[in-house]
């Protein structure tokens, strides 16, 4: 269903060429984490690009909730006056966070080191994916959990009043826990280490940074080493969000699989954390260039130029990059479909317990569609048909989750006959201009009974 009422099903039909230039919104991440380190400084932190996407609004609502103020002025531009690091008041309503994941565990690890107690829940999809993978090292500094079987939400969490500082190694590769882990740190007096394994995006450590905390930073035999000293007094900064390189990847993927496409996306953020989608289409033989590459804001940044690609081969995505493309993989599995030969997806267990259960979300609209996928716990393979090869023409379920709704859009946009998916609601969670942008670029979409 739509986050918003009754689901509105979507078809997307093969039409000319796509050519323009998008311009996609803010990037998810450093939006969310604006708003909570905004809410965690003392002062005027100012945002410009910031997402209006639902997840981000939610965390915007629940940064008010905790006593922070937080002011709209204009379009992606906000002004948050913060409490400072342990001044949260104790919200007086449940904190909704509708369909986001980031948001939910974000705020958790906030508040988890001050003397408040807050209930969380959210949609359908967030009260079904688990929250123990935060709420475990949380009880580290002292806080205490408590919610549905198998740790899902509703959850209600008390704030440790004498916090203590933690050693944690991340157990799963997750930009969230780790996150959650550090916001919690904040509160805890000495050093909070945390570890993981795999490096996962680093928007978090930067902008701590930014904001005047110490943190630092090592790459040791054991992982990546994160350390932080607590209780800092976090200076306002003035941010400025990069678009979002998540985002970005449906125009990009959308130009290399229709005939004649070329498209110019500009102003994306090309941390190395999160590019590996745009690795992988360039190994597979995609037309797509960085150009006018420059750094903005301590990030590196590009426009991207993306043309129809005819002569894409199926790869073997290395294992080890799937942290860097995690959100990427449904848009592959659809470009793959798209390609030559086939490609393999391994190590990607954590697409398990996204917005939907994203493998088998794939796996399933695209055999509808006509294509041949494999998939095992924590691997999918796509056999492809080569350009305009896919047939089409089927219904696929999007399960609350955005990205599955814009990646069988895409596949709809260049298969023989048009994908229609059943719900195109939650792509206002984090691309809001979606179906806008994409028609000014050529695409053709059709809601039922329009
Ligand atoms: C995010 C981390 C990733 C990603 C999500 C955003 C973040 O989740 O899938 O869309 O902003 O930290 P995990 O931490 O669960 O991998």
């Amino acid at each position: 269903m739509s986050a918003h009422g009754d689901p509105i099903p979507m078809s997307a039909r093969r039409a000319g060429p796509l050519s323009g230039v998008a311009e996609v919104p803010g990037d998810k991440s450093i939006s969310h984490r604006a708003l909570i380190l905004g809410a965690l400084s003392v002062g005027e932190t100012r945002i410009t690009g910031l997402l209006e996407g639902q997840d981000v609004l939610d965390t915007a609502r629940a940064m008010r909730a905790f006593g922070a103020d937080v002011a709209h002025l204009g379009p992606g531009e906000w002004v948050v006056n913060g409490v400072g690091v342990g001044g949260f008041a104790e919200p007086a309503d449940v904190i909704d966070c509708g369909n986001s994941g980031t948001g939910v565990r974000l705020i958790m690890g906030a508040m988890a080191t001050s003397p408040v107690t807050a209930t969380f829940t959210g949609d359908a999809s967030l009260r079904a994916r688990p929250m123990g993978r935060v709420t475990d090292p949380l009880a580290l500094f002292g806080a205490a959990a408590y919610g549905r079987a198998g740790g899902r939400l509703p959850m209600t969490v008390v704030g440790a009043a004498e916090p203590v500082p933690v050693r944690y190694v991340v157990p799963v590769p997750s930009a969230q826990v780790k996150s959650a882990v550090l916001l919690a740190g904040l509160n805890a007096p000495g050093e909070t280490v945390v570890i993981e394994r795999e490096a996962t995006r680093d928007h978090t450590e930067r902008m701590l940074a930014g904001f005047g905390a110490a943190v630092h930073v090592e790459q040791t035999g054991e992982g990546r080493v994160i350390v932080l000293t607590g209780q800092p007094e976090l200076r306002p900064q003035t941010i400025a969000v990069p678009r979002d390189p998540s985002s970005a990847a449906f125009p990009v993927c959308a130009a290399l699989i229709v005939e004649g496409s070329d498209v110019l996306v500009p102003g994306i953020g090309l941390n190395p954390t999160r590019a590996g989608l745009f690795t992988t289409l360039i190994e597979m033989g995609a037309d797509l260039s960085y150009e006018n590459l420059r750094e903005e804001g301590g990030e590196p940044v590009a426009d991207l130029r993306a043309r129809f690609s005819p002569d894409m081969k199926g790869i073997e995505v290395p294992a080890e990059r799937a942290p860097s493309m995690i959100d990427e993989y449904p848009v592959l599995a659809v470009v793959a479909a798209f390609a030559e030969g086939v490609t393999r997806m391994p190590g990607i267990r954590e697409l398990r317990v996204k917005e939907s259960d994203r493998i088998a979300a794939m796996a399933a609209g695209l055999r509808a569609c006509g294509a041949t996928v494999e998939e095992g716990e924590d691997w999918m393979a796509v056999t492809g048909m080569g350009p305009g090869g896919l047939p089409g023409g089927a219904t696929c379920a999007t399960h609350l989750d955005h990205r599955i709704a814009m990646s069988f859009l895409c596949a709809g946009m260049a298969a023989q006959r048009p994908v229609t998916i059943d719900d195109v609601g939650p792509i206002a969670t984090s691309f809001p201009v979606f179906e806008p942008l994409m028609e000014g670029l050529g695409a053709a979409f059709t809601r039922a009974g329009a």
